[in-house]
Formats: C-alpha cells, sequence, structure tokens
C-alpha cells in the first residue's frame, strides 16, 4: 500500500516539476490553471497524510519562485505571502465557519477580484514612490523600480498630504486584454511568435532590462493592500478607499470591485456574480479574494506556513466547451510565418459564439494528436481568440486519419523551412509568395512605418495584381498615368496617393528600417540598431557579434538581421531606395547634448548611487556614445556599479577594456 503511496508521490512530484518548467521557463503550459492546482492538492494531502515520504525540494515547498540575476535583490520588510485557494464553495462556506468560530467578535468580510498578474510591493517615503519590489520567494524580492515607475495607474508622487510619513502598498500589475491584443498582433506582424498570455507576458515585461520597452507595453496595476506602522483606519477596507484619495488605483467599490459582506449568502453572491461578469471586465480575473476586514482579527486569526488564515480565494475555472474541429486551415503571414487555425463548428462560449480558434504551430498539434473531425475543448483565457486544449478520443470518427502538417506552402507550394530550435515553419520564397509580398508591402506604408496617406491596403493589392508594384522600391516609380486608369482612380486619388509617397522620403531612418519588415526587427529593435550603427551601409556590413553585442540584440535577431543583407535582391531594392531619396542615415537627436563621447561604445552594469542605470545610458547616447549589452574587443568603456557581475569585469581586464565607476564616467563627460 505505502509502495503505491510513495510512487503515486513521486509521479505528482516528477509532473509538477516539469508542468513548474513549461510555464514559468518555457511560457508553454500544457495543462490548464485548475489540472496543475488539482495536482498540487493531492500531493499535499498526500505529504500531509505521509511525512515519512518528505522531500524539502518538493513542488510544495515553494511558492513560485522568481529570483533571477540580473535585479537587486531586497528583503521584504512584511512577509509577502500566498493566499489559500479554492475551486469549492462548500469549501469557503468551512473557511467561512473556521473564521467565526477563531474569534469572538462580529466578523465583516472584504470581497475582492483575484486579479491575474504580478504581485508587487511598492514603498512609499513622504509621498514619494520609493522602491517597488516583486515577490520573490516571499521573504526576499527583486527591485524593479525602473520598470514599475513607467506603470501609469502607479503614483509617483501622491496626492494631498494625508499619507502616512512611511508605508507600502501591494497589489497587481497586469496587462489589459486590448493591450496584450494589439501586442500579439504586432509580433506577428515582425514575424515573432504571439505571447501566450496576459499574465506571463506582464511578468515577462516587468522582468526586462530595458524599462522604455516596458513603458511601451501599457501594463496596469491595482492596489489591494496597505502595510505601515500608522495606517489611517484599523481596517482593510477603510484603508483602501483612503488609498484612493492618495492617487492609487485601488477596487471600485461603485463598480462592486470590492464590497463589504457580513454572511456567506452574501459571499456567494458576490461570487456569483463575478462568475459571470468578469467576461465583460476590460483585464482578467481568475476568481475572488475574501479578506477579513478588520485588523485586530486578521491578528488574531493569524497564519499558516503559507499563507493567512483571514483571507481565501476562491477560483473560477476556465469556461471551456466542445465542440468539433472541421478543418485545419494555414496562414501565410508578411514575413512567411505559417500559422494554423482550427475551424470549428460554431460553439457559444463565455458570452461569444466562436468558429475558430488558434493552434499556435505544429508542436501543439502533435501534442494534442489532433485529427479533423475530431470533438476538441476550446477553452476562454484571455486572448480574444480562444485555444483548443485537448481532445475527446471516445468521439474520433473512426475512419479519421492523422494531421498532416503540410510541407509545401499553402499559397505557392515552395517546401517550407524550420529552423532548428524555433516552433514555426516558415515559406522561404520571399520575393515570389503573393501574401508575402503583399504583407511587405502593406507593412511598408503602415502608419508607424512610413505612412504613406492615400495607400491603404487594398490599393497596394489592387496595384499588386495589375502588376505596378511587386516590391517596396515600386513604389517610389509609380506615375500618375499609371494610375489613372485604374478603376476607383480618380485625379484626387492620384494626387493624394503621389503626394503621400513623396512625403515619406522625410521619415527618419529607424522607420524606414522597421518598414524594410525584416523579421523580429519592431519599432524597438528597429530604434536601437540605427541609434548604435547610425546608417545602412555600417549596418548591412555588420557581423553576428557586433550586431548581437547590441544592447536587447538576441542571436536570432542578429542572425535575420544579417541574412536580410546578405540578400543581393534586399540590397537592389534598398540600394533602389537610397537613390529615390529615403533617409538611410540616423539624424542628429534633439535631445543629444553633445558628441563628446560619439564613437565610443560602453557597456553599463551593476547598480548606481546617483544615477538609475537607464538614464545613465541615455545620458551616454545623449552625448553621442553606444551601449552595448555585452564587454568585447569593440567596447572602449565598462561603466561599473555595485553588484555588477564577476564574469563582466574579468572579460574587460582580459581584454584591457577601460573600466571606470560612477565619478569616474562624470569625470569623462567632464574632461573630454
Ligand atoms: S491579497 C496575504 N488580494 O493572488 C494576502 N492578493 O495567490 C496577500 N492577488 O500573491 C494577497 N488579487 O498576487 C490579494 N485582491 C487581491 C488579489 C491578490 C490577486 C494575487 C496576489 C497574491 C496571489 C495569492
Amino acid at each position: 500500500m505505502n509502495i503505491d503511496i510513495e510512487a503515486r508521490i513521486k509521479a505528482l512530484r516528477d509532473d509538477l516539476h516539469a508542468h513548474n518548467f513549461r510555464y514559468y521557463v518555457e511560457n508553454k503550459p500544457s495543462i490548464s490553471d485548475y489540472e496543475f492546482d488539482m495536482l498540487l492538492k493531492e500531493l499535499e494531502a498526500l505529504e500531509a497524510a505521509h511525512p515519512e515520504f518528505l522531500d524539502p525540494n518538493s513542488p510544495t515547498k515553494r511558492v513560485g519562485g522568481d529570483l533571477t540575476e540580473r535585479f537587486a535583490k531586497v528583503k521584504h520588510r512584511y512577509p509577502m505571502l500566498s493566499l489559500s485557494n479554492t475551486y469549492s464553495i462548500e469549501e469557503v462556506r468551512e473557511w467561512e465557519g473556521r473564521v467565526k468560530k477563531g474569534t469572538n467578535r462580529p466578523i465583516t468580510y472584504a470581497c475582492e477580484l483575484k486579479y491575474d498578474g504580478v504581485a508587487i510591493g511598492i514603498s512609499y517615503h513622504q509621498g514619494k514612490l520609493e522602491r517597488a519590489v516583486t515577490r520573490g520567494d516571499g521573504e526576499t524580492g527583486e527591485d524593479i523600480t525602473a520598470n514599475v515607475k513607467t506603470v501609469r495607474a502607479v503614483p509617483l508622487q501622491l496626492l494631498g498630504k494625508d499619507f502616512p510619513e512611511d508605508f507600502e502598498i501591494r497589489g497587481e500589475v497586469f496587462l489589459p486584454l486590448a493591450a496584450f491584443a494589439q501586442l500579439n498582433a504586432q509580433r506577428l506582424e515582425d514575424g515573432d511568435e504571439p505571447y501566450m498570455n496576459p499574465r506571463n507576458t506582464a511578468s515577462g515585461t516587468l522582468k526586462l532590462q530595458d524599462s522604455a520597452i516596458v513603458a511601451s507595453r501599457k501594463l496596469d496595476c491595482f492596489l489591494y493592500g496597505l502595510y505601515g506602522e500608522q495606517l489611517p483606519a484599523n481596517e482593510h477596507y477603510a484603508n483602501m478607499q483612503a488609498a484612493g484619495t492618495w492617487g492609487f488605483k485601488v477596487p471600485s467599490a461603485a463598480q462592486k470591485q470590492i464590497m463589504l459582506c457580513t454572511t456567506i449568502e452574501e459571499i456567494e453572491s458576490f461570487i456569483d456574480y463575478w462568475a459571470e461578469a468578469r467576461f465583460n471586465l476590460p483585464f482578467e480575473i481568475d476568481g475572488v479574494v475574501i479578506k477579513v476586514n478588520d485588523y485586530e482579527a486578521q491578528r488574531a486569526l493569524g497564519f499558516t506556513a503559507k499563507s493567512p488564515r483571514w483571507a481565501t480565494s476562491y477560483k473560477f475555472k476556465a469556461q471551456q466547451v466542445s465542440t468539433v474541429l472541421e478543418r485545419v486551415t494555414y496562414q501565410v503571414g508578411r514575413t512567411g510565418a505559417i500559422t494554423p487555425v482550427a475551424n470549428l463548428k460554431p460553439v457559444l462560449l463565455a458570452g461569444t459564439i466562436v468558429k475558430r480558434a488558434s493552434l499556435h504551430n505544429a508542436d501543439q498539434i502533435e501534442k494534442l494528436s489532433l485529427r479533423e473531425g475530431d470533438t476538441v475543448y476550446v477553452e476562454k483565457g484571455g486572448e480574444i481568440i480562444p485555444k483548443v486544449m485537448g481532445i475527446d478520443l471516445a468521439l474520433r470518427p473512426v475512419n479519421s486519419s492523422p494531421l498532416e502538417y503540410p510541407t509545401q506552402c499553402p499559397e505557392c507550394n515552395t517546401l517550407l523551412l524550420r529552423t532548428e530550435g524555433e516552433s514555426m515553419h516558415y515559406c522561404p520564397n520571399t520575393s515570389g509568395c503573393p501574401p508575402q509580398i503583399k504583407g511587405r508591402l502593406e507593412h511598408f506604408i503602415s502608419r508607424k512605418a512610413m505612412n504613406i496617406d492615400g495607400l491603404g491596403a487594398e490599393t497596394v493589392a489592387q496595384l499588386y495584381n495589375e502588376g505596378l508594384v511587386g516590391n517596396v522600391a515600386d513604389i517610389y516609380d509609380l506615375r500618375k498615368e499609371q494610375l489613372l486608369p485604374l478603376e476607383r482612380m480618380a485625379e484626387k486619388s492620384v494626387t493624394n496617393l503621389l503626394e503621400g509617397v513623396e512625403s515619406s522620403k522625410a521619415i527618419p531612418f529607424n522607420r524606414v528600417l522597421y518598414a524594410l519588415g525584416i523579421r523580429h526587427v519592431g519599432e524597438t529593435i528597429a530604434r536601437k540598431l540605427a541609434a548604435y550603427f547610425g546608417n545602412i551601409d555600417a549596418l548591412s556590413n555588420a557581423q553576428i557579434d557586433e550586431l548581437s553585442g547590441v544592447e536587447d540584440i538576441g542571436e536570432a535577431i542578429a542572425v535575420s538581421v544579417r541574412d536580410y543583407f546578405a540578400d543581393a535582391q534586399n540590397m537592389a531594392v534598398i540600394q533602389r531606395l537610397k537613390q529615390h531619396g529615403l533617409q538611410f542615415e540616423q539624424a542628429a537627436t534633439s535631445a543629444s547634448i553633445s558628441g563628446t563621447l560619439s564613437g565610443k561604445t560602453f557597456v553599463v552594469s551593476g547598480v548606481f548611487q546617483t544615477y538609475e542605470r537607464d538614464d545613465l545610458k541615455s545620458e551616454i547616447e545623449a552625448h553621442g556614445g553606444k551601449i552595448a549589452s555585452s564587454v568585447s574587443g569593440k567596447t572602449d568603456y565598462l561603466v561599473a556599479g555595485e553588484n555588477m557581475g564577476p564574469s563582466k569585469r574579468k572579460k574587460a581586464e582580459d581584454l584591457g577594456v577601460k573600466i571606470i565607476d560612477e565619478s569616474g564616467f562624470k569625470a569623462l563627460i567632464q574632461a573630454l
């Protein structure tokens, strides 16, 4: 008997370790949160009943740590605990019963939403934001102040003067659904894989080194807990209302995002309300949280090892329906990436009719061992498009056959390629595959790229079908007499179009670079490459090691850039665009203070006394210097702060790179 139990415990531990890895490291969970929680609960119960099989490294022994090497570690003043959770109303009732038994005074509960994001603790001193720290392992978190400061909902300076001198406020940073959808649309457009869900994206975003990218992601934040010695009230609800008047985004009582309840019936009706109403929220929640309102009563109830007894959470199961997978179709994007799409028998899910679901890539189809005609489970997560989560094998039609992932492009029949380590297939026929050609033209003229007024997607398709444009340089050869005979092309629209083409010649280099549509080169990367290399000739001659030495440019981007410029057809198009007078050189920015550091390359590492790291980098750029992420033979200076990794210093010493500290840097900009 015990042998079976020991084997089950081991199997559960192995499984949960593997799922944790898929979720936190690979960003590719293969089971739902509910299934994960059920496995974890089974393991917790078995371990509690069989302490003889104790393992300090069991998945039950950790509270989802997120510690990495790159941020300074900060010990929490008040430990950052997690919440007990349940999917059963019955267990909420039992919890409420225990709370009532545990104190002898009347109990009021504050019911709130369980925001699905990343927990954060922010400390304020005299009304000014001082520091923002992640949960980490609950005892120690990471200092991500620079990134949190970019979140608009987080006040840097408080309103009024009624706040305590020192306090900490905790809450959840999350990515609203619209921002998530927009980000993924952009990633597909840039030839990058879409992100899995808003929660993981928010967490990954907060861990980025470059807070300029964090700022562009439109994160949001709700605050739900106040900690300190001189709080205005002795109750949670009143304190949150007060925090609202200081400028924090706190759950709105008017919208029932927080509600005081005194009975279990009221708690249950709060849960029932949000089980439906959650689908109308512009962000994801995964349940509700119920807290004892009075701090005295909270203290009396106390904590278990991991979570407070005075609070619990009820989690919603993700909404799932089953339907028939009628057909899998394959879309070809601008960069040649192939996206499989599940075409479903229409079905009602969480208030909308679902006809299509995303399948991501070949791996996922294989993992699910999907076949056309299968009955599939479809789940609505944060994405606007739902996901296929699993299949009901019992309902598989007898005559079905395994899906064969296409080996040829569905549009131009070219053999598809799949690069080692990438999960997507690509059609390599860049110059001859119609959706790729049209997609590139559309991208080139789009608002964030060349912003050509008078030329939209429909006109591009028309010009392509008429044989007037086959690549982006052809746009600049268009003449009035070619356009006038075309359908829907009156004198006025032709003039508009040609004027739009003409004025696009003034668009700055970084946007021209973005407009070229190099795979993985989105707006931010284009800006970095333009700033670092200064002109197209330097960029097109750069080799992999130089490219990947630029901040935020990894190996995949470097390879993609190098391959793009190694292609003679691309170079010919660029040559023609140059002749037409487009900008292929970075103009001096108005923000630049001087050119004293011009031609010098810096690596910045560690924590500084008088600068935020990003401000130091901006200062270097403002004086004409360049920033690289890693030390190489091309580095002139390593600016070393506290807690800098020893390997960076050693490499700089080995290569004879000058190492300067903060005051050395200040001396440098003055001396040069
Ligand atoms: S209170 C000691 N309130 O859920 C109690 N947490 O599983 C601390 N969460 O780490 C948490 N919404 O990231 C609280 N209204 C809310 C919440 C909330 C989401 C998250 C938080 C916490 C996790 C616990």
